[in-house]
């Protein structure tokens, strides 16, 4: 939206006396920010509009007596900060329950129905935006804080760049607001703003956001509100988090236009819907919409209108009982294929990927998809040149459905799979049922060397800190590098002469090889990267065979004894000691001082974990809950379902359940995903 184009307007202000001529001109300029995001529905053009601020700031700098925090030019300006406060929920911040389906949603109405006791009911539906939740608190109509959701118990106070986002009010424009209000919305960034973000981003070569929801968390996550400040962030609010000092509203409709009145802008899709039908039409009616909105949405969202019924219906474990997300199916989308490109994997497996004309689906912009192997691009018969359907559903990989044969434009070949690696020119041998086709260089082929190191060097390997992806490719393409333990001989000098890298990084990167040398069995097992041993086999084949060296003679029968090591793995593991080169490796790295402590065979895994009772709550970032568990059991925990007092550690993801608030009261210590390593590579006490 811009604001109108119009002709001339008389001077702004009016009176004389410079403080009466600063109020009125911020009553002018408030009254522009409410017709614009609250009402949409501008009186001025932009810039008029910036022309008021400007005049503002100026008899604001001539009389700074008359500067008071609310004023609309001090949104910016503020200091950077070392870090965020925490900030408790008075009232805890709930997430939702999801339905994929209309029977789901269907279940949600009866069971409303049911726990109420009426026949029908009215729900107010909206759409979820996707963006992030945050409360704001007033007093006496100020804005006096703003904090993200957390962990829906405890957030961050991110007020300095909250104040930053225009269409979040910094004084209510009723008198009738009450003394203490603490509304909840959500916090978006406009997927034109999201693109033209991106753009700049490019231009600085500085980080590229994945999509608009990721764009505003990061900018909201700034520690200089200056640079929030440049960010397109927009906000719609949906909720009362806390009420106090004058009647409140008895429905959730009321308390919208409540709101609105205060001057927050209230989502105009918002609608009473009477009835589990009315709730099905709308949420078709919003799907068809869209792809014309401005920003971005991932379903919408039903809540029993009456607060009555809703105090009747409650919650359980952290989402109410009397709202329910309806979510839209995975996102479609067409484009052209580019062209089809063999990558070449960290154990030589080559995988076909389409380059498409970037396309904006399912919330990302995608420029890849999987084509998985040559057997699905024979299915598919994809071509160059092609118009493709691809997929992209929640976070995973977006794919190719199928060819819109239709928009084949002539003179397409079918795709040939190499028979020969792309990379190296090695032969190409077909395992696991002819599926899946695999170089045969080792690392004698750059690709595969290349994913070698950087899983060699990675955080849960033997952790080189400062050694990217850039730098690995300019070792291996210079042949400096030629094996993972050639990473050992490389100078200080040698690497300052690496693109991007100076004095200072090069001795960093000699010091963080220096402290990598002292490892773990477990991590460096892990390290050499044998098919099919990730972290927990490499754990468990440690505390089995205790050295390097047993490991290396077991015979296949003794390999298949160790629990988890079926006959495929055991295979891996002979095939992989049994080849000179990794002989040769594994005897170099040790030459370059590569060590680690004993491990008894046999005996109890050794490190923070060993022996502890381990509780998990919550969804992790990466592992999922089985994998939690596995990780935490090679490491010597005994995971339990449930918090007491002799529950040691509580590993909480997003969205943890009542688990949390007991092993708070406990006093039992909370770790993050991130955090479970360090505790992992503790001495047991
Ligand atoms: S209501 C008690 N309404 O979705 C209900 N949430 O998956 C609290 N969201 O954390 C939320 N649009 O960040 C509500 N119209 C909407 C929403 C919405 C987006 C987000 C919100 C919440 C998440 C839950």
């Amino acid at each position: 939206m811009t604001r109108k184009k119009e002709a001339k307007q008389p001077e702004p202000g009016g009176s004389a006396d410079p403080s009466l001529k600063i109020q009125a001109l911020r009553v002018e300029i408030e009254e522009h920010n409410y017709r614009y995001h609250v009402l949409d529905d501008p009186a001025i053009s932009d810039s008029r509009y910036d022309g008021l601020v400007r005049y503002l700031e100026k008899l604001e700098a001539e009389y700074p007596e008359l500067v008071t925090s609310n004023s609309p030019t001090q949104r910016v300006g503020a200091a950077p900060l070392d870090r965020f406060e925490s900030v408790a929920h008075e009232v805890p911040m709930l997430s939702l329950n999801n339905a994929f389906s209309a029977d789901e949603v269907g279940e949600f109405d009866r069971r409303c129905r049911e726990g109420t006791g009426r026949e029908s009911l009215a729900y107010v539906a909206e759409p979820k935006i996707d963006g992030l939740a945050i409360s704001l608190l007033y007093e006496q109509g100020e804005l006096v804080r703003a904090a993200t959701r957390g962990d829906g118990r405890t957030g961050e106070d991110v007020t300095l760049n909250v104040r930053s986002i225009s269409s979040i009010p910094l004084q209510l424009r009723s008198h009738r607001v009450p003394p203490s209000l603490e509304v909840r919305g959500e916090v978006f960034m406009p997927i034109v703003g999201f693109e033209r973000l991106n753009e700049q981003q490019k231009a600085r070569d500085e980080k590229l956001y994945v999509n608009p929801r990721n764009a505003a968390a990061g900018s909201l996550r700034q520690l200089d509100s200056n640079v929030c400040a440049q960010r397109p962030l927009s906000f719609f609010c949906y909720a009362v988090g806390v009420w106090q000092g004058t009647p409140s509203p008895s429905s959730q409709m009321q308390m919208l236009s409540a709101l609105r009145e205060f001057g927050f802008p209230v989502n105009p899709l918002a609608r009473e819907v009477k009835g589990l039908k009315a709730c099905l039409d709308y949420y078709e009616d919003v799907m068809a919409s869209r792809a014309s909105l401005r920003y971005e949405i991932d379903g919408v969202v039903y809540k029993v209108s009456s607060f009555e019924d809703q105090q009747v219906l409650g919650s359980v474990s952290r989402a109410p009982r009397w709202a329910m997300a309806h979510k839209f199916p995975a996102a479609e989308e067409t484009t052209v294929v580019k062209a089809i490109e063999i990558q070449v994997g960290r154990t030589g497996a080559l995988t076909p990927v389409a380059r498409l004309d970037p396309v904006f689906v399912g919330g990302v912009t995608v420029s890849n998809a999987t084509l998985h192997n040559a057997e699905e691009i024979e299915r598919l018969d994809v071509r160059k040149g092609d118009t493709v359907v691809i997929r992209r559903a929640g976070d995973v990989i977006p794919e190719v459905v199928s060819v819109v044969l239709d928009k084949r434009p002539s003179g397409t070949r079918r795709f040939k799979f190499p028979k020969v690696c792309p990379v190296c020119g090695s032969g190409v041998t077909s395992d696991e049922g002819g599926v899946i086709q695999r170089c045969e260089g080792g690392l004698i082929c750059s690709a595969q060397l290349k994913e070698s190191i950087k899983h060699f060097s990675s955080r849960l390997a033997m952790d080189i800190e400062g050694l990217g992806a850039k730098l690995v490719e300019q070792l291996v393409d210079s042949g400096q590098v030629k094996t993972p333990a050639d990473l050992f001989a490389v100078s200080a000098g040698e690497f300052a002469g690496l693109e991007r890298m100076g004095a200072k990084s090069a001795q960093n990167l000699i010091s963080a090889l220096e402290k990598s040398r002292e490892t773990t069995l477990p991590r460096f097992l892990f390290a050499l990267g044998i098919p099919q041993v990730g972290e927990a086999t490499a754990q468990t084949l440690a505390q089995h065979f205790g050295t390097l060296e047993a490991l290396q003679e077991a015979s296949l029968t003794s390999l298949e004894a160790v629990a988890d090591v079926g006959p495929v793995v055991a295979e891996e593991i002979r095939r992989f000691f049994d080849q000179s080169h990794n002989q040769q490796v594994i005897r170099s790295l040790r030459e370059h001082g590569v060590r680690w402590p004993e491990v008894r065979a046999g005996a109890q895994p050794i490190g923070g974990f060993s022996g502890k009772t381990v509780v998990i709550t919550g969804t992790l970032p990466n592992l999922s809950r089985d994998e939690a568990r596995q990780w935490l059991i090679t490491r010597g925990a005994k995971v339990a379902g449930s918090v007491s007092s002799r529950t040691h550690f509580l590993v909480a993801g997003v969205d943890p359940g009542s688990k949390y608030d007991k092993a708070v009261q406990l006093g039992i210590r909370i770790l993050e995903e991130h955090e479970m390593q360090a505790v992992a590579d503790q001495p047991p006490d």
